[in-house]
């Protein structure tokens, strides 16, 4: 929904929102996370994220047992598969992105290459990602930015023509070939691969709270079911070109302490790169899990 419409809505919050971008994304004040996630709070809050897609707190004090209470209340968190992104023993929900070593220090290798390109969270498993809230512990002064497209718009913006071709199409999401395609010097173990299959979701779906189409694709699509291999691979790559335009596109540069929670059903995200051998990344991120698309 483009913030225009949405201003056109009455909503009755009990909190300030200000819009980070014309087409989705609002940081929310007036209230602190730890009240938006109370029980009378929470209902409106979780409006907002449905409305905007991406919901920002800035100034946050989040230790990782408050971020996985927090994040229980969108839902039951997702334990990733890639577990040496765990670095907490005692919460397992989180994945951990960081390239400081031992002692805080760059180590010059970017933690998820994956990460770089657009995807949206876990749609490589049956049940794919609902929501994601990310933290921000420590951020370079130069890039590792979070990009977000709006996937609504992004349906709606398709030719008719393309959306003829894909309608009813559904695509194989395949964590081992995009692991393996951009973070492949450190690949699945036979162990992960045997726990996510690839698995076929709709190319558009219908958001279950929203109930509004959206284009579900990005880097983890690996192929189109019943098409030949190549013809599939360039009309993913293409539709992923198309679906990503710049103008749509709202770029988050980060400070410390921000949490935010994005929409995976209706959006597609990527980091940039920075300067990984002189300067430090931290994020925590949970990733909770949602429907199976349909
Ligand atoms: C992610 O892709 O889930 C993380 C994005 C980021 O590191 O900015």
């Amino acid at each position: 929904m483009a913030q225009a419409q949405r201003k056109q809505q009455a909503r009755d919050w009990p909190f300030e929102v200000k819009p980070l971008h014309p087409v989705l994304g609002c940081e929310i004040t007036g209230i602190t996370l730890a009240q938006a996630v109370e029980p009378t709070m929470f209902g409106k809050v979780y409006e907002a994220f449905l409305d905007y897609e991406l919901i920002l707190f800035r100034d946050v004090d989040l230790p990782p047992a408050t971020q996985v209470a927090f994040a229980r209340r969108f839902g039951e968190i997702q334990i990733h598969v890639m577990n040496q992104y765990q670095k907490y023993p005692e919460f397992p929900e989180i994945y951990m992105l960081t390239n400081a070593d031992k002692d805080g220090k760059p180590t010059g290798k970017h933690p998820d290459k994956g990460t770089l390109h657009w995807h949206t969270d876990g749609s490589w498993r049956e049940r794919t990602g609902q929501a994601t809230m990310m933290y921000s512990e420590i951020v370079p002064p130069a890039g590792g930015e979070t990009e977000f497209a709006d996937m609504y718009s992004a349906y709606d913006n398709l030719p008719a023509e393309m959306k003829k071709r894909i309608e009813g199409k559904r695509a194989i999401h395949n964590l081992d070939f995009s692991r393996t395609r951009r973070h492949g010097e450190d690949p699945m173990t036979a162990e992960q691969k045997a726990k996510v299959p690839p698995i076929a979701h709709p190319i558009v779906r219908t958001h279950p709270e929203t109930g509004r189409k959206a284009v579900f694709l990005g880097d983890h699509a690996q192929e189109i079911e019943g098409m030949d291999y190549d013809e599939g691979r360039a009309l993913i790559e293409e539709l992923n070109v198309l679906i990503t335009p710049q103008d749509q596109v709202y770029t988050h540069v980060w400070s410390p302490r921000e949490c935010m929670v994005w929409d995976n059903r209706c959006t597609l995200h990527r980091a940039t790169g920075f300067d990984e051998a002189n300067h430090v990344r931290v994020m925590r991120r949970c990733t909770i899990n949602g429907d199976r698309p349909y």
